[in-house]
């Protein structure tokens, strides 16, 4: 696992509900906080049946006093992180890290189109608020399940103004990326943060539009699939092992439970180091990574063990995989 940073107990100074499902947590800090770029996050552990494990959370807008602000989504379906935050009190601790940041916002862009999905509000804000602060010309598309799921929504209008659309699956609204896209100039950046599903249809059409791929810069979320999570059952020929996945644990975590030692690092289906062979799937892959392309993800014949799954059955996996031969 990953992380070297200086670590720090924060004391949940205050705690606000911004929606049924979204909380965020006012962190006070034990010294002067480091200052952070937008789309930078945090290193939190958390207790999972006992464990700690890390979760990343980004840092929401810019820095308040002596205090950084990250907002926690409630997933039911999780692996247990969104309940353990949800659990804290005002006055708990939360060992945290210093700032980190893979999700770097260019200044120099000419242009620049924002799109949130969800909890991938929490990095976008804070680039919406910079943006505007510098008068940099920046649109903002904000997806939602609902209309009551758009946090910070007022401070969002203060910002950007006539400049947002915010959309509600529930109101019959979508996304019109095609319109947003076609209507950049040539070196205009996209950044995005959402679940798989709108990274995909990002990515999509900012391929068809010819635009060069650097310019698309994107975060996810890596426990956001096609499917709802279900159970599913794993063999593995080479170790002579069966097992299920329930709801709640990851590939990763009932490989390693079971004895087949996997490496890995994100945690988040980025880098790609607990990739595992897939032999055969009963069901469907459901792949929830930034790592695999579109066209890697259709053949099936890998797997990111820490956040994807299979529905409607199971899976064979061939454990001899190795990172250095992709
Ligand atoms: S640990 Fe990085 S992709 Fe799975």
């Amino acid at each position: 696992m990953r992380n070297n940073q200086r670590r720090m107990q924060a004391i949940v100074e205050s705690i606000r509900d911004l929606s049924p499902t979204i909380r965020e947590f006012t962190l006070a800090l034990p010294e002067a906080p480091l200052p952070y770029r937008p789309g930078s996050h945090l290193s939190v552990i958390v207790q999972i049946n006992g464990r700690p494990e890390p979760r990343f959370y980004s840092l929401v807008g810019s820095p308040m006093g002596d205090t950084y602000r990250i907002a926690v989504k409630l997933a039911p379906d999780s692996r247990g992180g969104s309940r353990y935050m949800w659990s804290l009190q005002v006055g708990g601790r939360l060992d945290i890290s210093e700032p980190n940041n893979h999700f770097e916002l260019d200044f120099n862009a000419p242009e620049y189109l924002l799109i949130a999905g969800g909890i991938g509000i929490t990095p976008i804000f804070g680039m919406a608020q910079a943006l505007s602060r510098r008068n940099a010309p920046v649109q903002m598309l904000y997806g939602s399940r609902t209309a009551e799921e758009h946090v910070y929504r007022s401070e969002l209008e203060a910002s950007l103004g006539q400049r947002i659309d915010f959309i509600a699956d529930d109101a019959g609204q979508k996304m019109d990326l095609q319109d947003a896209i076609s209507g950049l100039g040539p070196n205009a950046q996209v950044y995005v943060c959402g679940p798989i599903p709108l990274l995909d249809a990002v990515r999509r059409t900012w391929m068809e539009s010819g635009r060069p791929p650097a310019n698309l810069r994107f975060e996810t979320f890596g426990n956001s699939g096609q499917y709802a999570a279900e159970k599913f059952w794993v063999k593995v020929p080479r170790h002579d092992l069966e097992f299920e996945v329930p709801v709640g644990v990851t590939l990763l975590d009932a490989l390693n439970q079971a004895g087949v030692e996997t490496l890995y690092d994100c945690k988040r289906g980025e880098c790609g180091l607990c990739v595992i062979n897939v032999v055969s799937v009963d069901g469907t892959v459901d792949h929830r990574d930034v790592f695999f392309s579109a066209a890697q993800k259709t053949q099936n014949k890998r797997i990111c063990a820490c956040v994807s799954r299979v529905v409607g059955g199971g899976v064979v996996l061939d454990s001899d995989y190795r990172p250095d031969a992709i």
